[in-house]
């Protein structure tokens, strides 16, 4: 579980996270949703440890986390696994060299045989056997997601980021990304925090989200009830999308918003 409690940042005047409090359930899929520029890759990076809050703090399964000794801090760390919003794979590496960095960096002294069957084993866990050789300009992106989960579980992560995931991908393949990061949280019993905007994402792995606006947490809830939110900020971020509207209606009974393709 991640506690994260009254988080502000601001760069320069400019206020991006205006006190966030929360709680990252494990084993489940926690969502960070909100609009471009609300804060979300800026909160991630907060709990992270890569950009240091202003004021607020940050606990990982009890352990205070924000100004903690280096030791501390680098212990937790170790426990992270990360994939990028860009996914943002070595492009001089293939793919094999790009899942095994991580393994190099934080256990230096694994034997390269166990190395590989690890490297290995997170690629079979992703679909992508048999793709060790093959350099990241030679996959699509969708793979290269894979490769970055791959990379990002390699050292049996506690805690799994993931920064808009799927975004770049068609509705099929992002799909599939999102079904893969609820799968290896549940199976590996992480606690994930996913960044997204994407409403898809939202009905199909939410287990519990946190909607941001203008840096501060207006509404928490699950796919269940985001439907029925009567805040004004969230119901014009969900609805903003004519498909999303017209289930609305179906789902009020009304008839008469039945459009034939
Ligand atoms: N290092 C930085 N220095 C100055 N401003 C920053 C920095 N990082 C982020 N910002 C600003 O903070 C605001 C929030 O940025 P952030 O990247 O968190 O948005 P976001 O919600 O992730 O948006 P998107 O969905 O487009 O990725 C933006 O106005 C951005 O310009
Ligand atoms: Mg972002």
């Amino acid at each position: 579980m991640i506690e994260i409690h009254n988080i502000h940042k601001s760069f320069g005047d400019l206020k991006v996270l205006d006190g966030i409090s929360g709680v990252f359930e494990t084993g489940k899929t926690n969502l960070l949703l909100g609009a471009s520029g609300t804060g979300k890759s800026v909160l991630l990076k907060c709990i992270v440890g890569l950009v240091k809050p202003d004021i607020g703090s940050v606990t990982f399964d009890g352990t205070y986390f924000t100004n903690n000794k280096l030791g501390i801090r680098q212990e937790i760390r170790r426990k992270i696994g990360m994939l990028f919003q860009s996914s943002a794979l070595f492009d001089s590496m293939n793919v094999e060299e790009n899942v095994a960095f991580p393994l190099k960096m934080l256990t230096p002294d694994m034997p390269k045989s166990e190395r590989l069957d690890r490297v290995n084993f997170c690629l079979k866990r992703v679909g992508l056997e048999n793709s060790n050789k093959k350099m990241p300009s030679e996959i699509s992106g969708g793979m290269k997601k894979r490769v970055g989960i791959a990379r990002a579980i390699a050292p049996e992560c506690t805690y799994l980021f993931c920064d808009e995931p799927n975004s770049g991908l068609d509705p099929l393949t992002a799909l599939k990304i999102d079904e893969l990061i609820k799968e290896i949280t549940e199976e590996f019993n992480t606690t994930t925090i996913i960044v997204t905007h994407d409403m898809n994402s939202v009905i199909e792995i939410g287990d519990n989200i946190m909607f941001l606006y203008k840096g501060k947490k207006l509404w928490e809830g699950t796919r269940d009830n985001i439907m029925e939110t009567e805040v004004p900020e969230l119901n014009e971020f969900i609805f903003a999308n004519r498909l999303m509207r017209d289930a609305k209606k179906v789902e009020e009974g009304e008839e008469g918003s039945h459009h034939s393709s």
